[in-house]
C-alpha cells in the first residue's frame, strides 16, 4: 500500500504551523492523526497504517482498548472533575491502592498524582529532596525524563531541551550511563560494570559529597537514547551504593512500565525496589495522569500542598487507569510483550542478517531499538519516511536508532507486515 490521498493532511499542518508554537513538537513526518484500533492508525485521509510507536509508548493496551473507552465513557456521564487535592473521589482511592500494591518491593507505598510524566519525574526531585535534606540529584546522560523546568534539568538528551531557559533547577548533575556499547574491546559485561561503578566512588571521592546527595534517578532501560538495559551488576552496585550513602534509588518507569519490556516494571529485571518511582504514559492509556509511588516514609515528609495541581487524579483519568490496569492483567501483556518480543528479535535480527548496515538489533520485550550507527542518520530519516509512505509508522530516536515500541497487543500478523515493510525500504535506499 502507498499512502495517495494528502489534501486533507496538507491543510491542516498548514493551519498547525501557522497557530501552534514549534517548542511543543518533535515532528518526524507528516501525520495528521484520525482515528485508532488496537495497533492500527487511521490519518485524516483515510490512509491506513500499522503503529510500531503505540504514542510514544503510551498505549500499551492498545488503541481504542473497548474497557478503557467504556471506563472513560461512565465516569464522563458521572463527574469529569472535582479537585482530588480538596476533597476525595473513588477511583483516585482505589488506583493509589492499586498502583502502591503493584509496585515492586514490600515497603508499604504511597502515591502522589500529576498530569504528565514530567511532573511525576520532577516531583522525585521534590519527594527526596524533602526527605533526605540534601540538595544534590544525580541522573543520567541520554536521559528523556521530560520538559518542566525540574524534569528537563534532569534530562540530557537533547541540549535543546536545556537552551535559552536556564538557568536550570541547580545542583543536578549527569552520571555516564552504563551503556553496554561502550565497552572496551575485550572488556567484560562485569569488568565494564566495576569501572562505571568506580568512577561513580572517585566522583564522590573528589568531587560531589554523597553525603548531600539526595538522590540517584534511573531509567532501568534507557527508552529515548534507543533501548539501553544495563548490566545487572551496576545496577545492584549502584544500589548498593545508594543504601551505603543514604541515597534514594529512585527509577523513572514513564517510558519502560506496565508490561513494554516483558516485565511489569523494567526495574523487575534487577530485582531491585525503588525508594522512588516515576510512572505516566501508558498508566491512564495516554489520559493525562502520571504519580510518584514511593515508600510511605518517604511520600510522608513532603508538606501539603507542595504536589497540589488542580487536574491531578482526574477521576476519567483515574477510570481510564483502572481499566488498563485491569487489561493488562486479563491480558496478560508483560509476558505477551515477552513472547512476541522474541518473534519480533528473530525477524529484525534476520533483517540485519540481511542488511549489514543495521549494526545492532537491542531487543527487550516489545521494545526495540535498531540501530544503524551515528554514520546512517540520513538512511534511517529516509526509512522511516518510505515506512510512512507506505502504511507504517515508525520513528528514529537519537537520530540513527529506529524505535520499535508497538501496542502490546499488536498481533504476529502486523509484526510481520510492519517488518515486511522496513525490509522493502531498505531494499529500495540501501
Ligand atoms: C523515561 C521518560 N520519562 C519521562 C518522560 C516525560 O513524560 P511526559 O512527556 O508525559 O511529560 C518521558 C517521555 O517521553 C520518558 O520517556
Amino acid at each position: 500500500m502507498v499512502v495517495k490521498n494528502t489534501h486533507e493532511r496538507q491543510r491542516l499542518i498548514a493551519l498547525d504551523h501557522q497557530y501552534v508554537a514549534p517548542a511543543g513538537r518533535v515532528t518526524k513526518f507528516d501525520l495528521v492523526v484520525d482515528h485508532a484500533k488496537n495497533a492500527t492508525v487511521w490519518d485524516a485521509d483515510g490512509n491506513k497504517y500499522i503503529d510500531f510507536l503505540a504514542s510514544a509508548s503510551a498505549v500499551n493496551v492498545g488503541h481504542g482498548n473497548p474497557h478503557v473507552v467504556q471506563a472513560i465513557q461512565e465516569q464522563a456521564a458521572k463527574l469529569v472533575h472535582y479537585i482530588s487535592g480538596y476533597f476525595y473521589h473513588e477511583p483516585a482511592i482505589r488506583l493509589a491502592q492499586q498502583l502502591a500494591e503493584l509496585a515492586p518491593g514490600q515497603t508499604p507505598k504511597k502515591v502522589s498524582f500529576s498530569t504528565s510524566g514530567s511532573e511525576a519525574a520532577e516531583g522525585i526531585i521534590k519527594f527526596a529532596r524533602s526527605y533526605t535534606k540534601r540538595p544534590i540529584i544525580l541522573s543520567f546522560q541520554n536521559s528523556w525524563h521530560g520538559t518542566t523546568l525540574g524534569a528537563a534539568s534532569l534530562s540530557a538528551i537533547d541540549p535543546n531541551m536545556h537552551k535559552a531557559i536556564g538557568p536550570l533547577v541547580p545542583d543536578i548533575y549527569h552520571l555516564p550511563y552504563p551503556d553496554p556499547q561502550k565497552r572496551n574491546a575485550g572488556e567484560s559485561q562485569e569488568a565494564f560494570a566495576q569501572r562505571y561503578l568506580a568512577s561513580l566512588q572517585d566522583l564522590f571521592a573528589h568531587d560531589i559529597p554523597a553525603s548531600e546527595v539526595a538522590a540517584i534517578l534511573i531509567e532501568p532501560i534507557q527508552g529515548d537514547a534507543g533501548i539501553i538495559m544495563p548490566p545487572v551488576t551496576y545496577m545492584k552496585g549502584l544500589y548498593q551504593l545508594c543504601r551505603k550513602n543514604g541515597i534514594l534509588f529512585c527509577t523513572d518507569e514513564i517510558n519502560q512500565g506496565f508490561g513494554r519490556s516483558g516485565k511489569y516494571w523494567a526495574i523487575d529485571h534487577f530485582d531491585l525496589e525503588p525508594d522512588l518511582m516515576a510512572v505516566g504514559k501508558s498508566l491512564a492509556s495516554g489520559m493525562p495522569l502520571s504519580a510518584v509511588i514511593g515508600k510511605a516514609e518517604i511520600m510522608d515528609t513532603l508538606a501539603s500542598p507542595a504536589n497540589a495541581t488542580t487536574t491531578a487524579a482526574n477521576p476519567i483519568c483515574c477510570a481510564a487507569a483502572l481499566a488498563t490496569l485491569s487489561e493488562i492483567e486479563a491480558q496478560h501483556l508483560p509476558e505477551r510483550s515477552l513472547r512476541l518480543g522474541k518473534i519480533a528479535q528473530a525477524l529484525f535480527l534476520q533483517l540485519q542478517h540481511e542488511f549489514p548496515v543495521i549494526r545492532a538489533v537491542r531487543m527487550v520485550g516489545l521494545n526495540g531499538g535498531i540501530d544503524f550507527g551515528p554514520k546512517q542518520a540520513d538512511l534511517v530519516a529516509a526509512l522511516s519516511n518510505y515506512c510512512f509512505e507506505h502504511g507504517l509508522i515508525v520513528i528514529s530516536t537519537m537520530d540513527h536508532i529506529l524505535r520499535f515500541q508497538p501496542p502490546l497487543v499488536i498481533t504476529e500478523e502486523e509484526l510481520h507486515h510492519g517488518i515486511q515493510i522496513i525490509r522493502s525500504g531498505l531494499q529500495k535506499l540501501v
